[in-house]
Formats: C-alpha cells, sequence, structure tokens
C-alpha cells in the first residue's frame, strides 16, 4: 500500500462525530447545523432542465479537453465577470480553459501534476486555516504542506511574509484561497503583486482557489487571482492556474462541475494526466454547465439570498462574540469569548450541541499548528449559513442565549 495514504489527517467531519459521540443533544430542541458548508439553496429549474434536456450526453465517451461550446461559454463568463477586454486579454480556450468535475478534485489532480517529488524536501504551502483538500494533496503527491496563519488582526489576511526564505526555496506549489473557507477574507490586489512577486523569484506555482467568488457582502466583486495577474499585465498567467466552481455560484454541488484557468503550460500538462486520469466531464453537465455560465440572473438572486441571511444573522450573533460580517463566501469565522467553555473551541461546539443542538465546527480542526506551534483555528468556531434563513436566524439567537447563561 502508498505509505503516504498513512499520512493523511482525519476529516474535520470525522473529529467532529467522535467529539459529539457521547453528547445527548438537548431533545426539546429540533436540531440545526451550521457545520457542513454545503449549499443548500433551491437549484436552479433551469439547469435541472438542461440535464433532462441533454440527457444524450450519456451516450458518448466525453473528451478530456471538454466541448468547445462550453468553454467559450466559460471564457465569455471569464472576460464579463473580469473585465478582461479593459486590459487587451483574450483568453485561448483551447488552451487556457480545462472543465473539471468540480474544483475539490482537480485541487488535488493539480498538485500531483505539479509536485517533482525527485527534488530534495518539496514543500507546499496552505493558508491556516485551510480546506482539507490541500494538506492530503500535498501529502499524497509527496510533499510536505508548510502552514501560514492567516492574521485576525489584518482581517484574516494570510502572513506570506512570515515565511523564511529557506521555505521559499523548496516551495513549489503554494494554494490561495480567496475568498477564504473559513474566514471569508479577500485577497488585495498588493497581496496578489507580493506573491507573483515571490512566484517569479522562486519559481513556485499558485494554485488560486476561487470557489466562493460569487457570494460576497461588498459593493465590489472579489479580486481573481487572474484578474490580479491582468491587472499586473501578466498576460501569460505565467505559474497562476485559477480554480472555479459551480457548486456554490449556482446552487449544484451535486453536479461536480467547474473549471480550471490559466497558465496554457501548466493547463497542458494538467490535460495529459487526467487523459490517464480519466476525468473527463460528462457530455450532460457539460451541457448544463454552459447554460448555468451563461446565465447571471440566478447567481444575483442567489447573492441576495445570502446577504439577506448575513444581514439579519450576524448582528445577533456580533452581540455576544467576536464575529463581523465577512468580505464574501458563505461562513461566520465566530471568536468563543473567554468566560464561555475557558475559550475552547472544541467545549463550546460540544456543551452547545448538548443544551441547544445545534452543530458548529470547531476552528482547531481546520487548522493545523504552525512552525511556531500555534494553532490560529482554536478558539474559534466556523458557522457555514447555508440553511434557509429563519433557520440559520434561530440557530444565532440559541448560540446567544448560551453564550449568555455564563454571564
Ligand atoms: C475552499 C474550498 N475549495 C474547494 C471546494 C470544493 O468545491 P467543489 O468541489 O464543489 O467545487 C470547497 C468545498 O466546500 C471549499 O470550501
Amino acid at each position: 500500500m502508498n505509505p503516504l495514504l498513512s499520512k493523511l489527517q482525519p476529516y474535520p467531519f470525522e473529529r467532529l462525530k467522535q467529539l459529539f459521540a457521547p453528547i445527548t443533544p438537548n431533545p426539546a430542541l429540533r436540531p440545526i447545523s451550521l457545520g457542513i458548508g454545503e449549499p443548500k439553496h433551491a437549484t436552479p429549474q433551469f439547469i435541472k432542465d438542461a440535464l433532462c434536456a441533454n440527457l444524450q450526453g450519456l451516450m458518448g465517451y466525453p473528451a478530456t479537453a471538454g466541448e468547445p461550446a462550453l468553454k467559450a461559454s466559460i471564457v465569455g463568463w471569464l472576460e464579463r465577470r473580469y473585465n478582461f477586454t479593459n486590459f487587451g486579454l483574450k483568453l485561448d480556450p483551447a488552451k487556457q480553459i480545462l472543465p473539471v468535475n468540480g474544483s475539490r478534485e482537480a485541487l488535488f489532480s493539480f498538485t500531483q501534476v505539479v509536485v517533482d517529488p525527485t527534488k530534495p524536501n518539496p514543500i507546499v504551502v496552505c493558508p491556516n486555516p485551510f480546506y482539507q483538500i490541500y494538506e492530503g494533496a500535498a501529502l499524497l503527491a509527496g510533499a510536505t504542506p508548510y502552514y501560514v496563519n492567516s492574521d485576525p488582526a489584518r482581517n484574516f489576511a494570510v502572513d506570506w511574509d512570515a515565511v523564511p526564505a529557506d521555505v521559499w526555496l523548496r516551495t513549489q506549489m503554494i494554494f490561495v484561497c480567496s475568498p477564504g473557507n473559513p474566514t471569508g477574507a479577500v485577497m488585495p490586489l498588493a497581496e496578489w503583486e507580493k506573491m507573483f512577486a515571490l512566484s517569479d523569484k522562486y519559481g513556485f506555482v499558485i494554485a488560486s482557489d476561487e470557489c466562493y467568488s460569487e457570494i460576497y457582502f461588498r459593493d465590489e466583486p472579489p479580486l481573481s487571482g487572474l484578474e490580479a495577474a491582468a491587472r499586473l499585465g501578466r498576460h501569460d498567467f505565467k505559474n497562476l492556474v485559477a480554480f472555479t466552481s459551480l457548486s456554490k455560484r449556482s446552487n449544484v454541488p451535486g453536479m461536480r462541475s467547474g473549471f480550471v484557468a490559466g497558465d496554457a503550460a501548466w493547463i497542458k500538462a494538467f490535460l495529459l494526466y487526467r487523459t490517464y486520469h480519466g476525468s473527463a466531464m460528462s457530455g450532460t453537465v457539460q451541457a448544463a454547465s454552459l447554460e448555468a455560465w451563461d446565465d447571471e440572473d440566478h447567481v444575483v438572486a442567489n447573492r441576495a439570498e445570502y446577504r439577506a441571511k448575513f444581514a439579519a444573522v450576524t448582528p445577533v450573533l456580533e452581540a455576544v462574540m467576536d464575529v463581523k460580517l465577512p468580505d464574501a463566501a458563505f461562513y461566520l469565522w465566530a471568536g468563543v469569548p473567554a468566560h464561555v467553555c475557558g475559550g475552547s473551541d472544541t467545549a463550546f461546539a460540544a456543551e452547545l450541541l448538548a443544551k441547544y443542538n445545534v452543530t458548529v465546527l470547531p476552528g482547531s480542526y481546520l487548522a493545523r499548528e504552525d512552525a511556531h506551534g500555534v494553532n490560529p483555528g482554536k478558539g474559534r468556531v466556523r458557522m457555514a449559513l447555508v440553511a434557509e434563513q429563519a433557520e440559520c436566524l434561530e440557530a444565532a439567537h440559541r448560540i446567544a442565549d448560551f453564550i449568555k447563561t455564563y454571564s
């Protein structure tokens, strides 16, 4: 058996199951889960109809490179969303785009393409806290993850300056997650400029996870790595590949549809890998995805639903704990008050379930100790506001009541 498998960490929800195993949740209250970050808003009818109208796609093996029509639609979306024409930039759908079966599998498999385990001690740099696939992808590729903490004092910006030069020298790839899970933080242009300079200096690849890009709470939509590159005149997207998904944008997590875009040389290598890996997107899903990328009305409506929900829920929690409206994504990343459960995120999650039947995810499960022994998720919990507003609001009131029992 591949010995690297033994390096994989239990998934946060496995750990949550163990934490909750001895607990009997308060039977007087119906359960509410803010645990799993899975979109729960309704899938638009036109996407379901598009799947049904394109069942002939099941009759043939799809090409791994994807249908030209889908890739043209993706390029159209990218150009509209990131104003590429303002920068005189035209993407080549044949060379710079690949459909993928959701961003998760692509983040994992792209890492296998990038990491060269024959070089001494390869490193993959990850934000901390982070989406656990990054870590597993790095470990199975034969690299060691290096965790870089987000800084609560700077809107949870990842402290890239804290990475020492000897780590950068061995870094082959870095994951950027903007908007971030779980912090919701968006990386600004100045940080991108710094990241590109580091990539040029040390030669590493930037994997930019942008799966939450369409759910945001500020006026300005989140900057993408691709848009940052365009603005900074890096029109070949050198060493940059972005991962975008329909799961959250269009409420189709079960459809498994996304795309990667960026550096043509890396896209070419990724296509080669995927051909052997056997991860072509079904023609039926490609056809429905095309319609989803072409439509923006449902995205605007979805965003409005999240905005209304966050506007209602955030103040209830802000009154009792350290939390604020994030830039984007669908999580609240809240600090456990020091006088509640001793400020422990795990004890908070366990007692909240026992007394109020609400599930939240302990922040320490989403992060690792950094090089200095600090787990930046400690003392925080992640709340996924994916259920409908009334349910999320009820959960927030129960959490506020729970915290008030300690005062
Ligand atoms: C940060 C992040 N990246 C990627 C994904 C994967 O999403 P999908 O595979 O549905 O595109 C998730 C899913 O929750 C996520 O939180």
